[in-house]
């Protein structure tokens, strides 16, 4: 075939770009949907805390062996596993799933997202409100896809254009928007009269509410957050110049996913304080975004304007990590196929199509259909996020604390400076992580069947 990957394999300019293109990917819905209501739920700073410490430790570990294991081998995830040892290649297997079950759901979501942006931009703020607007709109079976499609081609666009022209470069744009809009929208939610109360009820420890489902919670929260264990974080790191430190640029990524999931709470929590004190922690993910959030926008002074910019903020957070998770896809298949990158995204647009429009109908035409009773999206979540991502994670600490041991990876941060955390990073990847990984997989199960609730 001529379809040929080329010899030099891509790569970041520098730090920064490598930085924001992983920031890019760790923010996402996550951060905007679930990190506020978690907050809200589990006693408000307490469990900010428990985040943050969660951050700076399992995250850390979690993230210095991924990005290392993508350096060390300048490959995707399944020929990483494999250059570093044959017998655990099916770690990388495993891992190439994950995104291949996110993506095409993730964009359904993101498809969603660019219709209320568009409904807020061309004037249809008021009906947006509307509490059977979203209903509606997800049941109607071709509209969504139409967004669906949107959504889909841009992030297409941007993977097409490559590392540096294309993820880089729409990182280096988007990821600054980002965080002006969204620390432009917290101040603007604190002049709101009452908002005071709500931050208090933000950022004051309730112990009352810690429990060891507050650290479960926070560990399930940050690893999906992160972007851990789908090897998007190898991906990048096999396109990292060996000068780069990996371990400031770890530090600087945690950084990123932490302040911009507080700031999502300082632009939710008050407002929702404020206007519907009743969903407060008990509501999250796309009930927040697509019902409760746009009515709040409509009773709040310059709401249109608000609800505007805050899906721009959504869009942009959605597409840095649908991107990351398409080229993680097509690197995957570039490396194992030696397929060139527009054929390797054109087969992803096909799987991701076919795979997208259950998640998309499933919420209309076809919403008898349940699979472990839940509707496609949810189920593609659920297997991914709930199962897969615990259990690759497990095998990642296993495998880098037991087999190629943590020295391998220590010597790979070694190469741009001194590991100021190797202790740490040690002690994280062989005992501790394991420990909150198997917390994480069984108390994801146990929410699925409705043993506990999350
Ligand atoms: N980290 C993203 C978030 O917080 C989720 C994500 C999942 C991103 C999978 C990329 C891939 O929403």
């Amino acid at each position: 075939m001529e379809i040929n990957a080329k010899k030099q394999r891509s790569s970041f300019t520098g730090k920064i770009g490598f930085v924001l293109a992983a920031a890019g990917s760790a923010v996402g819905l996550g951060n905007i949907w679930r990190f506020p209501y978690l907050a809200a739920k589990y006693g408000g700073g307490i469990f900010l805390i428990t985040y943050i410490i969660l951050s700076v430790t399992f995250g850390f570990a979690l993230m210095i062996a991924e990005i290392s294991i993508g350096r060390k081998t300048g490959l995707s995830s399944v020929g990483a596993y494999k250059k570093l040892n044959k017998r655990f290649s099916f770690i990388g297997y495993l891992g190439a799933i994950i995104p291949v079950l996110i993506l095409p759901y993730y964009s359904v979501i993101g498809g969603w997202v660019t219709k209320y942006l568009f409904a807020y931009c061309s004037g249809d703020a008021v009906n947006a409100a509307n509490s059977n607007y979203f209903s509606n709109f997800i049941k109607n079976p071709s509209e969504p896809l139409l967004w669906f499609a949107v959504f889909l081609g841009i992030t297409a666009i941007v993977v097409l254009l490559g590392v540096e022209k294309g993820i880089e470069k729409v990182s280096k744009i988007m990821m600054p928007v980002l965080i002006f809009i969204s620390i432009g929208i917290a101040i603007y939610t604190m002049f709101i009269p009452g908002a005071l109360d709500g931050l208090l009820y933000y950022i004051t420890p309730d112990f009352s509410k810690f429990s060891i489902m507050t650290v479960v919670a926070a560990m399930g929260q940050l690893f999906y957050s992160m972007s851990l264990a789908m090897g998007i974080m190898i991906t990048y790191g096999s396109y990292m110049k060996k000068d780069v430190s990996i371990e400031s640029s770890a530090h600087q990524i945690e950084i990123f996913d932490t302040g911009i999931a507080f700031l999502a709470g300082l632009m939710i929590i008050p407002a929702v304080f404020i206007f519907s004190p009743d969903k407060l922690g008990n509501q999250a993910g796309a009930g927040l975004m697509f019902e409760t959030l746009p009515s709040i926008f409509q009773r709040m002074p310059g709401g249109t304007i608000v609800g505007a910019v805050f899906f721009l903020l959504v869009l942009f957070a959605a597409l840095t990590s649908s991107i990351s998770l398409m080229e993680t896809i097509v690197s995957i298949f570039q490396d194992k196929f030696k397929w060139n990158r527009k054929f390797s995204c054109l087969i992803v647009i096909l799987v991701c199509i076919a795979l997208g429009l259950p998640s998309s109908l499933g919420h209309g035409p076809w919403a008898s259909i349940k699979l472990l009773g839940k509707n496609f999206l949810d189920f593609f979540d659920f297997v991914s996020n709930g199962v897969l991502m615990p259990i690759v994670a497990l095998f990642t600490c296993i495998f880098v604390g037991f087999i190629i041991k943590p020295k391998a990876i220590e010597e790979e941060v070694e190469l741009s400076g001194k590991f100021k955390l190797k202790r740490l990073f040690n002690i994280m990847i062989k005992y501790v992580a394991p420990i909150c990984l198997v917390l994480v997989l069984l108390s994801s199960v146990l929410d699925a069947f409705g043993i506990v609730k999350i």
